[in-house]
């Protein structure tokens, strides 16, 4: 009943409001990941170091026409004091997260990627946006692990009215690229989006399976004031929570996180995904100074004790692991 071969067994998992085979579903998504990815919550680290951004992207609030949005740019040495007290916490993951700044120079990245290594037993993994093969590949042998670059959504119509100015064609052939430069990669989709169907989210799905991705991260669309998508209705919650349980049980061994945009509708859900298939958290240190100014949507919760309310809530162990991919 729960066993999905494709397309069709997702719209219908993604459809259904029966309330036993919702909970069937939930069941069954925990069960396979209890089998793959174990038991445990993988702690991350998040460091949002810049929210310049050169993209005009519809839902995002730090689009480059958002003149509202106040920038800001961390030094290196600010970034390492993030990374050196997410060290001292034994957490053995750091996201060097940004908006896809032009400006950046790809050698002063590599710098700080060699310093982190050099420094501290920890994966780095990278969330910049599209670059050069080139710039991908010095990162890499600069020491970075992992990179996450989200689809957003793989109907190409939708995610080019989305996405002005950008290629859905390039957008793939980044991912491609991570992943035959030996990143460990990650990508996901937003549930929600105006003019997305069932069926569009089922091919999402089909597509997080066909790239064989190591982590997938799949979020409730939530409207920020200063963009075009500003009146509109946030992603169903419990929707979202459909689409990460038939992830996994399609998936099987991804690492997914229960991202923070689920906390803006309700903390509750942020639990919730932890019992249909998520496994990992990651916890922001952007500075105080910083945090409210990264503003990809609103109501971006402050996650200070989540992490213990969830372990407590759900009765599962922390992981201070690299948490790496798991291979099937
Ligand atoms: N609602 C939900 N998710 C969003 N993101 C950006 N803006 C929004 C929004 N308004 C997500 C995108 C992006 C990630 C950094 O945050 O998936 O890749």
């Amino acid at each position: 009943m729960y066993n999905i071969s494709g397309r069709e067994d997702m719209v219908r998992l993604l459809l259904t409001e029966d309330k036993p085979i919702v909970s069937g579903l939930f069941n069954f998504a925990d069960e396979i990941r209890k089998k793959y990815v174990g038991d445990k919550i993988i702690l991350r680290g998040v460091v949002e170091f810049s929210n310049f951004c050169g993209n005009k992207c519809f839902y995002c609030g730090l689009n480059a026409n958002n003149d509202k949005a106040k920038r800001y740019k961390m030094s290196s040495s600010e970034i390492m004091d993030s990374v050196r007290y997410i060290d001292s916490l034994g957490i053995r993951t750091v996201i060097l997260q940004s908006g896809e700044d032009r400006d950046m120079d790809p050698l002063w990245l590599a710098r700080l990627i060699k310093d982190i290594k050099s420094k501290y037993d920890m994966a780095v993994t990278l969330s910049v946006g599209e670059w050069a093969h080139e710039d991908y590949r010095i990162w890499k042998s600069s020491g970075a692990d992992r990179y996450l670059l989200k689809i957003e959504t793989t109907n190409k119509a939708l995610y080019e009215t989305l996405h002005p100015g950008m290629s859905f064609e390039n957008r793939i052939n980044c991912i491609k690229d991570l992943k035959s430069l030996g990143y460990q990669v990650g990508s996901g989709n937003i549930v929600g989006l105006k003019g997305q169907t069932l069926e569009s989210i089922a091919d999402d799905i089909m597509f997080f399976k066909e790239m064989d991705l190591d982590m997938i991260g799949i979020g409730p669309f939530i409207p920020h004031p200063e963009t075009g998508l500003c009146s509109e209705g946030h992603g169903d919650a419990e929707l979202t929570l459909k689409a990460i349980a038939v992830t996994r049980i399609f998936t099987k061994r991804a690492h997914i996180p229960s991202v923070t945009a689920f906390s803006s509708i309700d903390k509750d859900f942020r639990k919730a995904a932890f019992n249909v298939g998520a496994n990992v958290f990651m916890k922001n240190f952007t500075p105080e100074r910083y945090y409210d100014l990264y503003g990809i949507y609103p109501g971006r919760e402050k996650d200070s004790d989540l992490i213990h309310e969830i372990t407590h809530s759900t009765g599962r162990e922390i992981d201070r692991s690299k948490g790496d991919a798991v291979y099937v």
